[in-house]
């Protein structure tokens, strides 16, 4: 499916900004982008690397996250309100917020998504850096699974949402956020075959975030369609087996254990042999 991205280009703006080296005040004054409207296809992105480069995050306040489901603790960073954020450096204003969706793209090729409504429910925040890093850090490395990783450069986070509502995405590594119409990728994704039905919403609710079916998806894991399926080249035995322990088959596996049962893989690989017959 064709896509054309709307690159918001604020270098306009960093220009009046740019003379002043304090922080309050005239960052403020930031004009409003013009208001696009976004036809059905199209994605608007932010690029929150490009936004800080250009001195536009700041004036951050500090907000603490009890039960930080990323660093199991009780966690201070400095924040921004994501609403506010997302009115200043884009057009959400005029976009149906009940047919968006929010895509958020980390570095490492995660791409959880959530609709923006949701998003919008909730008090939001972008943690530009962490209270509690160490002495010459902006962030205390999070440990996964027995690997370190990379906070930065940015972290969604909320006030008030229990960090076990799993219909709050807490993305960090986090780059860009990008809009995109709700049910975009329906049409290329969603099986016509009934019998596919709960395996694709399994899939797409466990593996999307990080593997990518006829190119649409996350990039973390390999794709697991397209120009051969996983179906093709696994035995069956194996692939059941690997997604429900993918450390037995490989050291120092990426991919993690997610706690899929026996009779979900089952599911998941009726999907999977309904996409390998339905292939870009
Ligand atoms: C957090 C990200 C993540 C999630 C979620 C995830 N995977 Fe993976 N997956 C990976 C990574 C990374 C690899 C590559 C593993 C490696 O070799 O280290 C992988 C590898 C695989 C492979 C092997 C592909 C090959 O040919 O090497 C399969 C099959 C697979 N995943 C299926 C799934 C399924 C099905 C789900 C959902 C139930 C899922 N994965 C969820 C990250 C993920």
């Amino acid at each position: 499916m064709k896509r054309i991205s709307i690159i918001i280009s604020l270098s306009v703006f960093y220009i009046s900004c740019n003379n002043s080296k304090t922080t309050h005040g005239d960052s403020l004054r930031v004009a409003k982008l013009e208001k696009i409207e976004i036809p059905a296809g199209d994605t608007l992105n932010i690029d929150l690397v490009d936004l800080k480069a250009k001195g536009l995050l700041i004036n951050t306040q500090v907000v603490t996250v009890n039960d930080d489901p990323v660093y199991h603790k009780t966690k201070k960073f400095n924040a921004l309100p994501l609403k506010e954020l997302l009115e200043k450096f884009s057009s959400i204003e005029n976009l149906n917020a009940a047919n968006t969706k929010v895509v958020f793209e980390c570095e490492d090729g995660y791409k959880p998504e959530m609709p923006l409504e949701k998003l919008l429910s909730a008090k939001a925040f972008l943690a530009v850096s962490d209270v509690d890093a160490p002495e010459g850090r902006e962030w205390e490395q999070i440990l996964k699974d027995g690997h370190a990783m990379k906070a930065e450069p940015f972290y969604l986070i909320y006030a008030g949402v229990s960090p076990k509502d799993g219909d709050f995405k807490w993305p960090y590594n986090l780059v860009k956020i990008h809009f995109a119409p709700l049910n975009e990728n329906d049409a290329m994704l969603v099986p016509k075959d009934a019998t596919a039905m709960t395996g694709y919403n399994l899939f797409k609710k466990h593996c999307q975030t990080c593997h990518a079916i006829n190119k649409i998806g996350g990039k973390m894991g390999p794709e697991l369609n397209f120009p051969k399926s996983v179906i093709e080249y696994w035995k069956i035995e194996d692939l059941k087996a690997f997604i429900q322990n993918p450390a037995s088959y490989r050291n120092d596996v990426k991919m993690p254990t997610l706690g899929i049962k026996p009779t979900e893989v089952t599911e998941i690989l009726k999907y999977l042999e309904y996409m390998s017959k339905h292939k870009i």
